[in-house]
């Protein structure tokens, strides 16, 4: 799915991620100094704003296109072309690993999101987010579009996972990353989606 030019991907979802970076980056938590890590980096939309932040940052990615393209556009960062479920870091190698727009393309998200545990400190962060599914206009243009062109063609994307809020805090509810009971994650929650209206 991903085996595009980088431009291309720019022009398409690059318009929104890189919009979408800094708010993710403002929710995380993210400060200069701190080592942090971009699964999924993509073209680079969040490794850009947390280089821009002053992180120490580096970047994964299973797309080799990607990961070329982030080579020459951030030429002071460690790039590895690898999956969440495998990433190429030490325990506890970070104080912060982020996906934005990646968990439903995780080949198993629950083994990627371990492994996003296992290389941040105790104590650090571990955060994603996702595009919600029915309200991402953009996407669902795209699908109407299929479903007039052949409607007994299911949208490609229905049967993917972790693409709404429930089922993303309950993924992150499994590996003890949120407290759903916890009334400070309730409180950081409502504040971001106020950011993003
Ligand atoms: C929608 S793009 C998001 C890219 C970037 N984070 C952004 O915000 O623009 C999804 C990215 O997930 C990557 N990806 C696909 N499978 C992955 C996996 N198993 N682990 C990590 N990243 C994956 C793709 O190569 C692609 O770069």
């Amino acid at each position: 799915m991903f085996n595009v030019s980088d431009t291309a991907y720019d022009n398409f979802m690059g318009r929104f991620s890189n919009r979408l970076a800094p708010l993710f980056a403002d929710f995380a938590g993210i400060a200069a100094g701190q080592r942090v890590l971009d699964v999924g980096a993509g073209t680079g939309a969040l490794t850009s704003e947390l280089v821009r932040r002053g992180a120490d940052v580096a970047a994964a990615d299973p797309s080799p296109t990607f990961v070329a393209a982030l080579h020459k556009r951030l030429p002071g960062i460690s790039v590895h072309e690898s999956p969440a479920e495998q990433l190429p870091w030490p325990d506890e190698a970070f104080d912060a690993s982020l996906a934005q727009l990646v968990l439903t393309f995780m080949r198993d998200a629950p083994a990627g999101v371990a492994e996003m545990r296992r290389v941040v400190r105790s104590g650090g962060v571990v955060a994603a987010c996702m595009w919600d599914f029915e309200g991402m206009e953009m996407l669902a243009a795209i699908r109407r579009t299929q479903h007039a062109l052949d409607p007994s063609r299911e949208a490609p994307e229905a049967g993917q996972l972790y693409r709404s809020r429930e089922s993303i805090e309950a993924l992150f509810g499994d590996f003890r990353l949120i407290d759903p009971a916890d009334p400070a994650w309730h409180a950081v929650r409502d504040e971001v989606m106020g950011l993003l209206g």
